[in-house]
């Protein structure tokens, strides 16, 4: 099977690696890839929001399998497309994609199917927002703030605070800059990525994974698109991560298909395990970054033959998924000032290590890997439990030199220490 990957990210690294150890994938391509992909797939440009490109390509290097990375072409229905030309596509139509693009349709899913999640309120009128600001966050009710971009911002749109200046300046700056905003009533408790490869009704459960969304050590700064992950969680209770299957996301998925919706791909539950049991935060349409990275690496099934049976609907005869033991933990090397405008165009050193997935890097004129985005690489390291993978992942980090970069140091720490509890 020849499978064509789209995106270019440290997700797609990652999924290329493991559909290289399925022994029926026969060829591999990424589109557009960065300086890392290459050494997996045959590199290809294409314009992922257009259908048509995405299509031609496809055609051109005879894909069997389309495997969609990003949300933006999936929210723009690129995998509609893909479908239509009678090509196997891994990635949820237009119209499903909205779990992710459109929050009003996730809510709206989540209470006929008698999810629990946040309370929210979309505000898209300045005029609005400080009676808004009233009835979510303190004093005397919640701890904090929850203030997200109600379009896709690839998680740094939101912020959490207890602050009410802060929030209010988020939520006024991203009303300025025509964004609408959403907020929400703040879930307490620890947060879980649950991925699951769905086909209509058939949900197939990946991994429990963890993801660091706050920039700093100890849960601090601002948020960014996620610094690291580790899998599976040693604190989550077998019978939390069945009911957040049967009672989360199967009801989903069957109150998708009951609205003429039907989800094909990876659906993803961002949860708060709260004092009163598992809470959706949100969900997405794809695989999250970097819990992936963690996730695939111990991955033991075929990857090729799971995402070619959910996009051509045969999911339910797959069977079991199987694991490797043991633990993987993923660590973000991001560039200076990220989440800010991140600087970019240095020589990195050290990224052809094993367990080094590239996102934002290029290959210069020169032939030199230089970085090109914010969050530049993602090191993943395995090992018998959760200390031994922090400790390869952090070796691992110690033979990289990019000037002004900087990770987190405790990545899966308080869970290694068993400090995490419900
Ligand atoms: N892990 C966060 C995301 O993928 O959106």
């Amino acid at each position: 099977m020849r499978v064509l990957v789209i995106g270019s990210g440290a997700r797609e690294h990652a999924l290329l690696l493991a559909l290289s150890r399925d022994p029926q994938v026969t060829g591999l391509v990424i589109a557009p890839g960065n300086a890392g992909t290459g050494r997996l797939a045959e590199q290809r440009d294409v314009d992922i929001t257009s259908g048509e490109a995405v299509v031609a390509l496809a055609r051109d290097v005879a894909a069997d399998l389309v495997v969609i990375g990003p949300e933006v072409p999936l929210v723009l229905g690129v995998a509609d497309a893909v479908r239509s030309a009678g090509i196997v596509c891994f990635g949820p139509s237009k119209d499903a994609a909205r779990i992710e693009g459109s929050k009003a349709f996730a809510k709206e899913v989540m209470a006929a199917a008698g999810v629990r999640t946040a309370s929210s309120e979309i505000i898209d009128n300045p005029g609005h927002l400080d009676a808004a600001l009233e009835r979510f966050g303190p004093p005397g009710g919640d701890p904090a703030w929850v203030v997200k971009d109600d379009s896709l911002a690839a998680g740094k749109g939101v912020v959490v605070t207890p602050d009410r200046d802060v929030a209010r300046a988020h939520a006024a700056s991203l009303l300025e800059s025509g964004h609408p905003v959403l907020l929400e009533s703040f879930l307490d408790g620890p947060e879980v990525s649950l991925f699951c490869v769905v086909d209509g009704a058939t949900v197939v459960p990946l991994l429990p994974a963890q993801d660091f969304k706050r920039v700093g050590d100890g849960d601090t700064g601002p948020n960014t698109g996620g610094m690291g992950a580790y899998a599976p969680l040693p604190w989550l209770p077998d019978h939390v991560y069945r009911d957040v299957v049967t009672r989360i996301v199967e009801p989903v998925a069957a109150e998708m298909v009951r609205r003429g919706s039907p989800f094909s791909g990876l659906l993803y539950a961002g949860l708060a395990i709260t004092a009163n049991g598992p809470a959706v935060v949100e969900f997405n349409c794809r695989f999250g970054d970097p819990e992936t990275q963690a996730v695939l690496a111990l991955l033991d099934s075929p990857l090729g033959q799971l995402l070619y049976a959910a996009g051509s609907g045969t999911l339910a005869d797959f069977g079991e998924v199987r694991w490797r033991d043991g633990a993987a933990v993923t660590v973000v090397l991001a560039a200076e000032n990220y989440p800010g405008r991140p600087r970019v165009g240095d020589v990195i050193i050290g990224s052809e290590a094993e367990g080094v997935l590239h996102a934002g890097t290029t290959v210069r004129d020169d032939g030199a890997t230089v970085s090109s985005g914010g969050r530049v690489l993602s090191v993943v390291g395995t090992g018998a439990d959760l200390a031994a993978a922090r400790s390869h992942a952090y070796r691992i980090l110690e033979s990289i030199r990019l000037p002004g970069s900087h990770f987190r140091s405790d990545i899966g720490l308080l869970a290694q220490e068993s400090k995490i509890e419900l």
